[in-house]
This record gives structure tokens, C-alpha cells and sequence, in this order.
């Protein structure tokens, strides 16, 4: 307590020095006059041509029609009136630690766990370059996605904004548990994981909820049933009972997060709905009352429909078990099947892609399948906009293009409402009013 109040005095005193001699008013935040030919806002379903962004520091303060906006003589401008502007897209699932070339699991012994870092430094690049200004990373090394979260926003690196999760909280020997080592071998590689990825039981649930919290989570993420890359388990089967996947949504809520679930069987899905989690990721073997609960219950879901190509075609030369490769071809196609009757029944959708079981870079692949399965255009790219902003709590401040909100800009040279797979080939990239991507040579210097 008093070390603290002298800690808070004497940065105070700091503070005022700081101040003292220096103009009292900040000098006004430059001002860029971002012309858009033609607007997708992400608030409707609609383009708008001819528009006008205003954009002061890192936010847009002012959309209007490029009538009623006088742009000063000598003012930077950002010519776009050629091009589809877009807000900075939002993939609500990925692995930035992760990469897709390294399957074999001899990786986990040979390789140091610095390399997770390096990856991360390259991933984040390759992510904002390919258009995503915002992610959510759903499950790492103890605690790598806090860590370049706080990296990205110091200004360290380039990279997306990231909403950060621990690692994917396990049963032991469950989708998140590195099954198919020796158990001193296993304790020797991930010590970390035990403490705050495996739990058994409601009390250890709430146990490394809280510890994840405590260590700067910003979401949960729970594995509820088995998965397809993990050693020794199925998809379908159930792994967390419906008290542990209660209790851990119900601490996640209490501290303010959300809590994503993992869910590729039938039971695990509705279980994890009825807990109140938030979203369903993958969501392949969902059937009709999965689908009426995740309506009523308002939750999303983030169905990774592009993998099933990768992991089917290149994962296997870089070392892919042959049993992983035989799940997923129980999965994959079912999956694209139920996320068709997902979107046909009207439940929410929200773009993630699973990004580091296919190469960094490629998220926006995905689009293609989603329209391919029964969205719009337009639909799809509110799922990696304006809902995925909703999904991921930041609502007030990404996934759409309106005052107030961070000036995270794209554009691409041709219309996406009428050819979405335009979204793979991004030309401009601005995330905070800053420009990490001109293509098109449209940025003043
Ligand atoms: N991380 C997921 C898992 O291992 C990937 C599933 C990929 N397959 C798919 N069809 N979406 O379970």
C-alpha cells in the first residue's frame, strides 16, 4: 500500500514535469482524406459510391458523400476512387505461433520453443499484408498471444490487432493435451501447459480460467469435444461434461470475457451452447437441434470450411500423420454440409479460419467456401467485419467503417459483392490510420 501510493506520487511528479514548459494543447492529430470510388461500410449490406473517410491520427472521424466534403488545398489524400474499400478484415480464429510446414511431431522435440515467437513476428506480417487487421488467436503456448498482442500494439512489429487467448484448456490426454509422447518427455516440453491448459474436473476448470486471466487473456477458448490434429482422440466424442464447460463460461463471463469452444461433435456443440458459450468453432457434426439451440442462444458460429483443402492436399508431405488425415476425411465434408444448414437456418456467422493449419496469409481462401455454401457475398464479409467485431467484444471500435471507429482501411481493384474471391489479392492495407500496404501507389508521402 505505501509502496504503491509512493509509486503513484512519483509518477505523478514525473507526469508534471513532463508537462511543465511544453504547449499545454496537443498539437491536432494529422488529418488524411481517404477517397473511396466505392464503399463497403459493413453497417449494411450495400455499396456506397463517391465517399469520403476522414481520418485523424488513428481513428475515422467523419464518412460523407465526396460532395459534401471539402477537401483543403495541400491536405494528404488517400486516392481510393478507383478501387472497393473495405474495413480491415477480422478472422476470429487463428494460431499465430503456428505453422502449416511443420507437422511432423519429431518438430516438438527438435525445435526450441523460441521458434513459436519467430513464427509469431512473420505470421502477423503475412496477416495484416493479406488484409486482417484484427484477429482472434485461440490458443498458443502459455502465454505467446498476450505477449504479441502487447508486441504488435507497442509498435514493435507490424501485425494485426490480436485478441488474445491462453492455450486451449485441455482434459487430460483431450484435444489440447500433447498425447503420444512419454510422460517425462511430455513434462520436459511443456511444463507450462499442465498449469494453465489441463484441467479435470469444475474446481480445476475454475482454476485456470482464473489463472489465464490473471495472466492477460482476453478470451477463453475450451476444447469441448476431440479435434482432428491431436493424437489419440476422436472429433465426435465428448471431452469436457457440460458442468465443466458451464463453469468455465460462467467464470469467462464474470470477468468480462467471452469463451469460444471448440465443438466438432454433436453433443459437445450442444452442450457448449447450452453452458452460454459465446461461439462454436468448427462445428462440423452439428445437427437440427444444434442448430435451433444456437439460435435461441444467440451464439456464433466460426466454422474453419477452407482447412479441409489443405489438409487434405499439402499437410500430409510435411509430415501430417496418416490418423489425422483419416479424421479429417470424416469431418470435413460433413462440416461444409452442416455449415449450409447453419446459414440456411439463420444462425450467426462469424469468419475464422484456423490460420496455421493452412499457411498464414491464404484467411481469405475461406470466403470462397462460405459463399460456395450458402452466403452472400455481402454476408460473408460482415461474418469477417461487423459480426466478427460483435463475436470478438470490439464492436466499438473495428469491423465497421463510421466515426469513431479505428481507421483499419482495405481495398481491393474489383467488386468482392460481385466476385468475393477479390479478398485474397488485397491491394491496400491501413490499420490505424497507418499505411502498411499501397499496391496501388495511392499514399501522398
Ligand atoms: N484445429 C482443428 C482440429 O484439429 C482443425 C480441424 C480442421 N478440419 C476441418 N474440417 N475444419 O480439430
Amino acid at each position: 500500500m505505501r509502496i504503491a501510493s509512493v509509486l503513484v506520487s512519483g509518477l505523478m511528479f514525473v507526469m508534471g514535469t513532463a508537462v511543465w514548459g511544453q504547449t499545454a494543447v496537443p498539437a491536432p492529430p494529422a488529418t488524411v482524406y481517404v477517397k473511396a470510388g466505392h464503399l463497403f461500410d459493413a453497417t449494411s449490406d450495400k455499396l456506397r459510391d463517391n465517399v469520403v473517410l476522414v481520418v485523424e491520427g488513428e481513428r475515422i472521424t467523419r464518412v460523407a458523400a465526396a460532395g459534401e466534403v471539402s477537401i483543403p488545398a495541400g491536405a494528404k489524400v488517400v486516392d481510393l476512387s478507383k478501387a472497393w474499400v473495405l474495413p480491415g478484415l477480422i478472422d476470429c480464429h487463428t494460431h499465430l505461433q503456428a505453422r502449416a510446414d511443420r507437422y511432423d511431431p519429431i518438430n516438438e522435440v527438435r525445435l526450441s520453443a523460441f521458434n513459436g515467437g519467430f513464427n509469431g513476428v512473420v505470421n502477423a506480417n503475412k496477416t495484416l499484408q493479406a488484409g486482417f487487421t484484427t484477429v482472434r488467436d485461440v490458443g498458443s503456448s502459455p502465454f505467446f498471444a498476450v505477449d504479441l498482442r502487447k508486441a504488435i500494439d507497442a509498435g514493435e512489429f507490424p501485425g494485426p490487432r490480436v485478441v488474445a487467448s491462453g492455450p486451449g484448456i485441455s482434459i487430460t490426454g483431450g484435444h489440447g493435451d500433447m498425447n503420444g509422447f512419454a510422460p517425462n518427455v511430455q513434462n520436459m516440453l511443456y511444463p507450462a501447459e499442465k498449469d494453465y491448459g489441463i484441467a479435470d474436473g469444475p474446481d480445476e476448470v475454475r482454476k485456470v480460467v482464473r489463472a489465464q486471466i490473471k495472466y492477460g487473456v482476453d478470451v477463453i477458448k475450451i476444447l469441448a469435444t476431440g479435434g482432428v490434429l491431436s493424437a489419440g482422440d476422436k472429433p465426435g466424442a465428448e471431452q469436457f461434461t457440460y458442468e465443466e464447460l458451464k463453469v468455465a463460461a460462467d467464470e469467462a463471463h464474470r470477468a468480462g470475457r467471452k469463451i469460444a469452444a471448440h465443438a466438432h461433435g454433436t453433443e459437445g456443440i450442444k452442450d457448449a451452447v447450452r453452458a452460454g458459450i459465446d461461439s462454436i468453432e468448427h462445428g462440423s457434426l452439428i445437427d437440427a437441434e444444434g442448430i435451433e439451440l444456437m439460435k435461441q442462444h444467440g451464439t456464433y458460429l466460426v466454422a474453419d470450411i477452407y482447412n479441409d483443402d489443405y489438409i487434405l492436399g499439402k499437410a500430409g508431405d510435411f509430415g501430417l500423420p496418416k490418423e489425422m488425415i483419416e479424421k479429417e476425411r470424416g469431418v470435413g465434408k460433413l462440416q461444409r454440409e452442416n455449415f449450409a444448414k447453419a446459414v440456411a437456418a439463420g444462425v450467426k456467422i462469424a469468419f475464422g479460419t484456423d490460420a496455421g493449419v493452412y499457411p498464414h496469409g491464404d484467411n481469405a481462401k475461406q470466403f470462397h467456401y462460405m459463399v460456395k455454401f450458402g452466403m452472400t457475398p455481402a454476408g460473408a464479409i460482415r461474418a469477417a467485419t461487423s459480426s466478427a467485431a460483435d463475436l470478438i467484444d470490439r464492436a466499438s471500435s473495428v469491423g465497421t467503417l463510421e466515426a469513431g471507429k479505428f481507421a483499419d482501411v482495405i481495398a481491393v481493384t474489383a467488386n468482392p459483392l460481385e466476385s468475393v474471391e477479390v479478398l485474397e489479392h488485397v491491394s491496400f492495407v491501413m490499420k490505424g490510420g497507418k499505411i502498411y500496404k499501397d499496391e496501388l501507389g495511392v499514399a501522398q508521402p
